[in-house]
């Protein structure tokens, strides 16, 4: 299945083209995934964002768990951001007065939301469900890299279709025990070839329409 992306350029040119016979506003969406993917994945950047946060200081240092601030992380597609409230149960007694955090505290008084820059985004005809994947075994550090050492979010995986497949058709290399899945620093054992097919019946994962097209593309 995997081998028929190896032309790329074919394949896409092709599918671009049934696309624009049919759907015209699809075809400028991939248009511009295909000039968006062919110069950059932009991983390892950073964001501006309206308040330095550091998830190395509040995960690493604190031991903030993430879903304390991704609160739906488990139930639904969306990890969630945190709203200026969740700050405030620390910083309205910490730091009160650091300029740094002036943003957080006009957010408050102004009843505003902050806005952070995305620094994950898949294009929109790209279907992604979170709850999915950390109630089956894969664990955020796979996805995101160590967050907990790091000053600033940055992106650690290329987020491209052959990253998403090359684990779709292999699943048992990555899986994890559910205690392990916000464990940032877990590594595949040893013994993972033996730990990852025992793990895919206990997850009842089935791998057979993994790479069907409309998986990702609804
Ligand atoms: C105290 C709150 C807090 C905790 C705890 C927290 N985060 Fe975050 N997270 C944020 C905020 C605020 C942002 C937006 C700013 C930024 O991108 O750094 C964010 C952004 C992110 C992003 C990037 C989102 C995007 O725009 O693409 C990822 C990925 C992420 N967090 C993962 C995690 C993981 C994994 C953990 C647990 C190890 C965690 N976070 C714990 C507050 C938190
Ligand atoms: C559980 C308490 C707690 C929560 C919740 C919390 N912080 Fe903090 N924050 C701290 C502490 C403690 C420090 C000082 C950390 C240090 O110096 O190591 C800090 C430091 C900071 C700093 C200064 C820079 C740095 O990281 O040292 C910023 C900016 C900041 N927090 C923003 C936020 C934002 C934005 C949120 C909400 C998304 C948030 N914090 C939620 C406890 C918290
Ligand atoms: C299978 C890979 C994968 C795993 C596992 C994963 N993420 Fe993500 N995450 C993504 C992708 C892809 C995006 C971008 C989604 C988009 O643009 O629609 C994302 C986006 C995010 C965002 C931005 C807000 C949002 O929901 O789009 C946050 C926050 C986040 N992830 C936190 C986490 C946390 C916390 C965990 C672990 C509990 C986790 N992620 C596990 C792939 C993953
Ligand atoms: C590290 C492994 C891994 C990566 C990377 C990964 N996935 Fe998955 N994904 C899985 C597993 C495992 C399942 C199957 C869960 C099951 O069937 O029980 C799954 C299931 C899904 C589903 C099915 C959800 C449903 O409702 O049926 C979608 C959609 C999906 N993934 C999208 C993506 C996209 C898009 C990407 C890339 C941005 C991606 N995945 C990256 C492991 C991964
Ligand atoms: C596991 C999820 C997943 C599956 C299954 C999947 N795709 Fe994709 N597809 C993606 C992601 C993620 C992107 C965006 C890549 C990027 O932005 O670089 C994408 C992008 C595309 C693009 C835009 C061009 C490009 O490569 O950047 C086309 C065309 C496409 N997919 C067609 C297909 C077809 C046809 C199939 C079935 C044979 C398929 N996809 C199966 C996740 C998937």
């Amino acid at each position: 299945m995997a081998q028929i992306f190896k032309p790329r350029a074919d394949t896409v040119i092709r599918i671009v083209l049934a696309a624009a016979a049919a759907l015209p506003v699809l075809a400028v969406g991939l248009g511009y995934a295909i000039m968006r993917s062919s110069y950059t994945t932009e991983q390892n950047l950073t964001r501006e964002q309206p308040v330095p946060f550091s998830h190395e200081h509040h995960v690493g240092g604190l031991g903030l768990d993430c879903r304390y601030c991704h609160t739906s992380v488990e139930n639904t597609r969306f990890a969630g951001m945190p709203p200026t409230e969740t700050c405030m149960t620390c910083h309205s007694q910490l730091w009160t007065n650091a300029g740094m955090l002036a943003p957080v505290r006009a957010s408050l008084v102004e009843n505003r939301p902050l806005r952070w820059q995305r620094v994950h985004n898949l294009p929109g005809y790209v279907y992604f469900d979170h709850s999915v994947h950390v109630t089956n075994g894969i664990g955020c550090s796979t996805c995101h890299g160590a967050v907990d050492r790091m000053p600033l979010m940055r992106q650690t995986a290329p987020l491209t279709m052959s990253w998403c497949l090359d684990c779709h058709q292999h699943p048992e290399n990555h899986l994890r025990p559910p205690d392990a899945i916000f464990d940032m620093s877990w590594r595949p054992p040893d013994d993972q070839a033996t730990v990852g097919r025992q793990l895919m019946l206990q997850y009842h994962i089935d791998t057979r329409h993994l790479m069907d097209c409309s998986r990702c593309h609804r």
